[in-house]
């Protein structure tokens, strides 16, 4: 009775360590990244739409980043793990929605796609396979409806200035966790809006306070150009 009791607890021990080895991470969060579209198209580098059509007035995903807690992040971390468009197959049409590229030349965005998983997603293997991934980054883009929080402020993309703290009160307000707000230039020279970070712990699914931030400053004043 009792070697029969102390078996059973030799297997639970065993089945939590792997367990455990199942949900070990490589990595400590990710990084949500959606840019606003006018503030990719209106550089000096210009940009392409895709062959979909001019993407809708809204921010696009750009990628879900898997990122260690000192700053660093894991890269290309599977070869062995090629883009495969029939994966995902029943997120296309969501995904040339919500995830268009607007590099030049313009294509169909399956470039853009090929990227970020061979890129980031390979380095959450552990925890999301391809569909998983692509589907957690479509999820998170509804559950932190950017540019719903902004425009409940008063912030419209108007090409109009406003200050950064005012931008980042909008989405802490509306999403409950502080973003960060990465800028560039126009052509004219002006900082503008364009990408904004969350955190999201590494099931892939939680919006979570940033352990850690990117480098880089805009200016206090920053322009919300139109699309
Ligand atoms: C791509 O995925 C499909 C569906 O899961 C699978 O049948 C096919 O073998 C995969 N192709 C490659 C090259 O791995």
């Amino acid at each position: 009775m009792k070697s029969q009791y102390s078996s059973i607890l030799l297997k639970l021990l065993v089945l939590q360590c792997l367990s455990l080895l199942c949900v070990s991470q490589d990595f400590d969060f990710f990084y949500f990244v959606q840019q606003w579209p006018a503030s990719y198209c209106d550089t000096q580098k210009s940009c392409c739409y895709p062959t979909t059509g001019k993407p809708a007035p809204d921010f696009g995903i750009h990628g879900l980043w898997p990122n260690y807690k000192d700053g660093s992040y894991p890269s290309n971390c599977d070869p062995d793990s090629p883009f495969n468009q029939s994966e995902i197959s029943d997120l296309t049409s969501t995904m040339q929605k919500n995830w268009p590229s607007l590099a030049c030349p313009s294509s169909n965005s399956i470039a853009f796609w090929t990227h970020e998983w061979e890129k980031h997603g390979t380095c959450s293997e552990s925890v999301l396979d391809q569909h998983g991934y692509f589907e957690a980054a479509l999820n998170l883009k509804n559950k932190a409806n950017l540019l719903q929080a902004l425009q409940t402020a008063g912030i419209q993309p108007d090409g109009k200035v406003y200050s950064l703290e005012s931008i980042k009160g909008a989405i802490k307000e509306a999403i409950g966790y502080t973003p960060w707000i990465e800028c560039n230039v126009d052509d004219s020279g002006n900082r503008q809006l364009y990408q904004i970070y969350l955190c999201v712990d590494t099931s892939g699914s939680d919006i979570i306070e940033c352990p850690v931030f990117p480098n880089g400053k805009c200016s206090s004043e920053i322009e919300f150009p139109s699309f």
